[in-house]
């Protein structure tokens, strides 16, 4: 039993060290140009969808109405989603893929997230993601336009005349 738990430290230490050997000798490329490490993106998904737990049943307390997407397509334009994320019926900005992980395009030529559930996308805006470029917004915007702009980007591929003439706006007032 002794030898046994040797054996079993002595493996994991050296496990350990030939890791830090990898990543201090070059192993590990952290350049955001070049595909995922070995494991990172199942890694990465297993992490986040664990961080986000229980939060992704939660339920907007606002409906998905014009009022709230009207509000939601604001908040989305003057918080910067827009140059991380792209504009409604135009290419993604060049600036996307030049993080690593890219971002996503959240707005229809995008497939954006209008599968996930509200509460996911939720989490994700109030707590930004570690390891990327996405900030956290919790004390940017009050909780209320975190749900607007979630309700807005699971309903983009729905969205009214009114609110897609908002997205197309330069600015937002
Ligand atoms: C500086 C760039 C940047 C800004 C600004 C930014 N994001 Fe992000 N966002 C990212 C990146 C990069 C990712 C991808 C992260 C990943 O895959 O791990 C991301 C991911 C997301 C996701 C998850 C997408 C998915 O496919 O699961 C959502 C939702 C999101 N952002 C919403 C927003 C909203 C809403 C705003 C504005 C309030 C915003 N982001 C502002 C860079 C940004």
């Amino acid at each position: 039993m002794i030898k046994f738990l040797l054996g079993l430290v002595v493996g994991i230490g050296l496990l350990l060290l030939t890791g830090y050997f990898f990543a201090t000798h070059g192993g590990i490329s952290l350049a955001t140009k070049g595909g995922p490490l070995p494991m990172e993106r199942f890694l990465a998904h297993q992490a986040l969808a664990a961080s986000i737990g229980q939060s992704s049943g939660d339920q907007s307390p606002f409906p998905a109405d014009e009022t709230n997407l009207l509000a939601g397509a604001h908040v989305y334009l003057q918080n910067d989603c827009v140059m991380c994320h792209g504009r409604l019926d135009q290419p993604a900005p060049d600036v996307a893929k030049r993080f690593y992980p890219h971002a996503p395009q959240l707005l229809p030529p995008g497939e954006g997230v209008t599968d996930d559930p509200v509460g996911t996308t939720h989490w994700l805006v109030k707590n930004g993601i570690r390891f990327s470029a996405m900030p956290a917004f919790e004390r940017k915007l009050t909780d209320a336009e975190i749900w607007q702009v979630s309700l807005l980007l699971r309903n983009a591929d729905k969205l009214s005349p009114p609110v897609q003439e908002v997205l197309r706006q330069s600015h937002s007032d």
